[in-house]
């Protein structure tokens, strides 16, 4: 999670970033250090940074301070349950889905997600929408089902 650096405030500041991630390899948390953000590190396990999911540190950050935007990027569970923490405290949340593509033109299909109810492709609609208005419980479940079939093969 993280918002977009150098985004503006309403007021016209530049509003502070800050990104919680998630993560059992240092040289990706590394990566994160070298940006001037204020950081959060956690595993599930608690084997590197603070014990927890994403959402642990979310909810705590969300009850303290302004959040304007969030952004999820990585397991859709994950992204699913950082949408619903959001939009229970009406923070708008942009995920980025990331299917299996076959074609990347929009006509096999395989992309597809439900956004509001209308079907749309992430290989030319996405990959990045409003994560308050994916279906990411169906997207959860496709999944499951490619992991599971092309764990197969
Ligand atoms: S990859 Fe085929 S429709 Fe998106």
């Amino acid at each position: 999670m993280t918002s977009i650096p150098g985004d503006r405030t309403p007021n016209g500041n530049l509003s502070p970033v800050e990104s919680i991630v998630v993560s059992k390899e240092e040289r990706q948390v590394q990566l994160f250090r070298q940006l001037e953000v204020k950081l959060y590190v956690t595993t599930d396990d608690g084997s590197y940074g603070e014990k927890g999911f994403v959402t642990t540190v979310l909810e705590r950050v969300l009850e303290q301070e302004k959040v304007d935007l969030v952004i999820a990027v990585g397991p859709v569970m994950m992204m699913k349950m950082t949408s619903l923490l959001t939009k229970k405290h009406g923070v708008p949340t942009l995920v980025s889905l990331n299917p299996i593509m076959v074609d990347g033109t929009g006509m096999c299909g395989c992309c597809r997600v439900s956004v509001n109810g209308q079907c749309k492709f992430t290989c030319v609609d996405g990959p990045i929408f409003d994560g308050h208005a994916v279906d990411l419980t169906s997207f959860c479940l496709v999944k499951g089902f490619t992991s599971k079939k092309k764990n197969a093969l």
